[in-house]
């Protein structure tokens, strides 16, 4: 009786089993074919219903990308949209490099293995070296990994095991930004994406580029083990520090033995016409992380790079290596091969001399702009191809006429000039722009650094001519796209 019961429950447990049927699954050839209507349904139903809002307000749900080259996307029809967005700067080489795609394919053709877990990587080594060939001083040690998240939250754990403080602080910045995995997510400034999680607390908070209350912060809790700053704020509007806070940081650091963290993942690889954006103030940090463009656009690769000692007084004992060793995904074959090629060609194309070159014209003509218009442009700011273009408060400028219509829109883009040029650049002039987590005034200007003096040109013509319609005919144009 015993014996049939279970042998019942067999049975069922194989029925299980035995519908094991392939689910009405998307093939990868019908999936190029989804067209926008249904993509939108797919990303409301299975990926971000609430992000999907935004979207459609800015008109960017209708566009298909098809395929992309060099500085442009090109759409479900034809229509060559021009980059100025850069993927918040994960685009260096422009799109599908043709050296990264050669690499990648023979990488393929050839067999090659992947993952670099069991057996030592040719591939991971190799990307560990030419890292540590591009970076000064004795950053050598290198942890890979597959996001910016992933290699600041490296950068934060090497530099505390190696501060050897028992109850390490970590300083970070106002208006910072670092990622959303929990651990950067509690030195991200940003009430919205903190939200209510219970955070890593050994944290504290102070205004970027002050180095008086950097000073006093450090001089008053030996606890201070780590200071972690991007080394110019990307999310926070193209923030940059001089020169003198920079030296003052590397020196306060060394004097109370305090390891410094510069981010790197926005403005690092040679977006800002040095490999580090630190370069420029001649100083060195104690570890660096950088993402985005270190992947070449094809590949998703992250890296955190700490000097020798540092990283041996964390992990440098067989003891203690495994701690915080890599990943599953950590160095595989096509992502490091991806990255190693994206290296060879930053140099062998002199695009960091181009960023440097493209973006003082860059920065240049958006200051002439500024002359001409000065009632919307209020600042032009960064470095290279990392530029800032902040727009004069709209509250202060905004006819009383537009502002009912106004209150239709979203709250996020009220107060905002950004959203409406944004917009109204995609829909009318075919150029793609970026805005800015906290400060909605300002777009972020991040094209690849393949981009050219004429692909400069056709941007600040297009800008020019749109805001010579004045705010009123750039609002109402917005409030007609969103009714069409
Ligand atoms: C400065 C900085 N750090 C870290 C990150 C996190 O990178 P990821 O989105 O790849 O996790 C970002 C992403 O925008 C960033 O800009």
């Amino acid at each position: 009786m015993q014996n049939t019961a279970l042998r019942d429950d067999f049975v069922d447990s194989v029925a299980v089993a035995s519908d094991n049927r392939k689910p009405d699954l998307i093939t990868v050839e019908e999936a190029k074919a989804l067209d926008a209507g249904t993509m939108a349904d797919l990303f409301k139903e299975h990926i971000n219903p609430g992000q999907f809002h935004f979207m459609k307000l800015l008109g960017f749900h209708k566009v298909k990308i098809e395929t992309a080259e060099g500085m442009y996307y090109v759409d479900q029809d034809g229509r060559k949209i021009l980059d100025f967005f850069g993927g918040f700067g994960s685009l260096a080489h422009g799109h599908n490099h043709p050296r990264v795609i050669a690499a990648r394919q023979r990488f393929q053709d050839e067999g090659r293995h992947e993952i670099a877990i069991a057996f030592l990587s040719q591939y991971a080594t190799a990307l560990a070296k030419n890292l540590a060939a591009c970076s000064p001083g004795e950053l050598d040690m290198v942890f890979l990994g597959s996001s910016g998240s992933e290699a600041m939250e490296a950068a934060v754990k090497v530099a505390e095991r190696a501060s050897g403080r028992k109850n390490c602080k970590i300083v970070h910045a106002g208006n910072s930004f670092h990622g959303k995995t929990k651990g950067v997510l509690s030195i991200t400034d940003s009430d919205l994406y903190q939200g209510d999680f219970k955070l890593v607390e050994n944290r504290i908070k102070v205004p970027f580029g002050d180095l008086d209350a950097l000073t006093r912060v450090i001089e008053a809790d030996p606890d201070i083990g780590v200071v972690v700053l991007e080394t110019i704020q990307g999310g926070g509007g193209i923030v940059s520090a001089s020169q003198s806070y920079w030296k003052g940081v590397r020196a306060l650091c060394d004097k109370h033995n305090v390891l410094w963290v510069a981010d790197e993942v926005q403005c690092g690889y040679g977006r800002t016409g040095r490999f580090y954006a630190f370069e420029h103030y001649g100083v060195v940090p104690d570890v660096t992380a950088l993402a985005k463009s270190l992947g070449a656009g094809k590949a998703a690769v992250g890296a955190m790079i700490a000097k020798r000692d540092v990283y041996m007084k964390a992990y440098g004992s067989p003891k203690t290596a495994m701690i915080h060793a890599q990943a599953t995904f950590g160095g595989i074959g096509e992502a490091s091969i991806t990255a190693i090629e994206g290296l060879n060609v930053l140099y062998d194309e002199d695009l960091i001399e181009n960023a440097a070159h493209v973006g003082a014209h860059l920065i240049s003509r958006l200051k002439q702009l500024q002359q001409k218009h000065p009632k919307i442009i209020k600042d032009v700011r960064g470095e290279g191809l990392m530029v800032g273009l902040e727009f004069q408060d709209f509250s202060k400028t905004m006819p009383v006429v537009l502002r009912p219509m106004l209150s239709l829109l979203d709250e996020k883009l009220k107060g905002s000039l950004s959203g409406f040029i944004g917009a109204q650049l995609l829909r009318d002039y075919d150029i793609l722009v970026a805005f800015t987590e906290y400060n909605r005034n300002v777009i972020r200007l991040e094209p690849p650094l393949v981009c050219t003096i004429e692909n400069v040109d056709t941007f600040c013509d297009a800008l020019d001519d749109l805001l010579s319609k004045g705010i009123v005919s750039i609002v109402n144009g917005f409030i007609k796209s969103q009714a069409a």
